[in-house]
């Protein structure tokens, strides 16, 4: 059964593609490397054995999709990661990242239809919530409007592929809500390379502790939480992949109740930016060079997952132990000197 993956030598895509490998499916991936190395490539050969076939696409490039599915007649489901993710960036450059994400979904979304290829994961982010109201999100928590073009393409990507199914029966969708995706495989093979200096907590963390950073900033403890910094539901990476596994199953077997439904992936539970340090320091025994600096523009006090609907209906649970996240994320980035 064979798989098409989008964006799969990225972070995420890549952890997804070992676990659909380790569960006895064929992988093709498409990238067109804007955010990932063709390296990626060996290190999910070295953890499954098995070296994913690979092409590099611009998704952007209607005409190049479309040719894409015209030689792989054989593919039974898409999940599709590829996108622009950088939040700060896609404010300097809303077309950009308005361009690429859309295009690249609608393209991929023209192209099932014209080939029958029923099925369809998606990457959605928790952005789409905003700051909610009432803690923990559920799925039924309504939407907020988007607080970058990034986080828009999100919205608008789950409207586009909403509006698409209401009208393409045969057709299946299903949406993951991604909160704080953290960690790297135990294998530390695969992981995290994030471009330059790093944007988000766990990277600029880890980057601290190993000497390229001087100093972690910590921005704000003035927010209305336990111990003032903002909480965030942080999932590890190899769970939130195998979320990936069981939602393609899901598909494929029948077992959805709507041609589209979407859940939230996370751990159901929110950790402050000093307990995420503490964490880290107890995991390895490294201390983190960190200061308290000003709230960063843009971010939200606290957000958690209601995980029940992912839980009951998809039959998936978060299984690693932050410690233990903690661990693998120090080992990647020390296998990266
Ligand atoms: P990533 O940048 O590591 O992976 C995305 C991959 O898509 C990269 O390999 C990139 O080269 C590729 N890509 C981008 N545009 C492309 C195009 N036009 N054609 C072909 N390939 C293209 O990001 P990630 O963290 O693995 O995120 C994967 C997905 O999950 C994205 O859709 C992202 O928005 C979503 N998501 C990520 C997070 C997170 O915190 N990492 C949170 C919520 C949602
Ligand atoms: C951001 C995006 C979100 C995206 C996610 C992953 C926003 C509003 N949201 O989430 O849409 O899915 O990245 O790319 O930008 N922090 C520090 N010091 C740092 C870095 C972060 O204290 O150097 C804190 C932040 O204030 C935040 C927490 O750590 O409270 C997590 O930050 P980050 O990893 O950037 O993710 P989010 O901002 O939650």
């Amino acid at each position: 059964m064979k798989i098409f993956v989008t964006g799969g030598t990225g972070y995420i895509g890549s952890h997804t593609v070992v676990e659909l490998q380790q569960s006895g499916y064929d992988v093709i991936i498409a990238d067109n490397l804007v955010n990932s190395s063709i390296d990626v490539l060996d290190g999910i050969e070295k953890i499954t054995g098995i070296r994913p076939e690979f092409e590099e696409i611009d998704l952007t490039d209607r005409a190049a999709t479309r040719d894409f599915f015209v030689r792989h007649s054989d593919i039974k489901a898409v999940i599709h990661f590829a996108a622009l993710k950088a939040v700060g960036e896609s404010v300097h450059k809303p077309l950009e990242y308005y361009f690429n994400n859309l295009n690249s979904l609608m393209n991929v979304l023209d192209s099932m239809r014209e080939f029958q290829v029923p099925n369809l994961v998606f990457s959605s982010s928790c952005t789409v919530y905003g700051q909610a109201d009432v803690l923990p999100v559920t799925e039924k928590t309504p939407r907020h409007e988007a607080e970058s073009p990034y986080g828009n393409t999100k919205v608008m990507s789950e409207d586009i592929i909403r509006d698409l199914m209401k009208v393409e029966s045969k057709m299946n969708a299903l949406a993951l809500r991604y909160f704080n995706p953290i960690g790297a495989h135990p294998s530390a093979y695969i992981g995290e390379l994030p471009n330059g200096v790093p944007n988000n907590l766990i990277p600029y963390l880890t980057q601290t502790a190993i000497g390229i950073r001087e100093q972690l900033s910590v921005f704000g403890d003035d927010y209305n939480t336990p111990d003032g910094s903002p909480l965030r539901d942080y999932i590890d990476v190899v769970d939130l992949a195998k979320a990936h596994v069981v939602a393609i199953r899901r598909l494929l077997e029948g077992k959805n109740k709507a041609n589209y439904e979407f859940f939230n992936i996370g751990t159901g539970k929110g950790l402050s930016v000093l307990e995420i340090i503490h964490a880290f320091e107890n995991a390895t025994g490294v201390k983190v060079n960190y200061k308290i600096v000003g709230r960063r523009a843009g971010d939200i006090e606290k957000v958690w997952a209601d995980t029940t609907l992912a839980n009951t209906e998809l039959g998936w649970k978060a299984a690693t132990p932050i410690e233990e996240t903690m661990k693998n994320v120090w080992k990647w980035q020390q296998s990266l000197r």
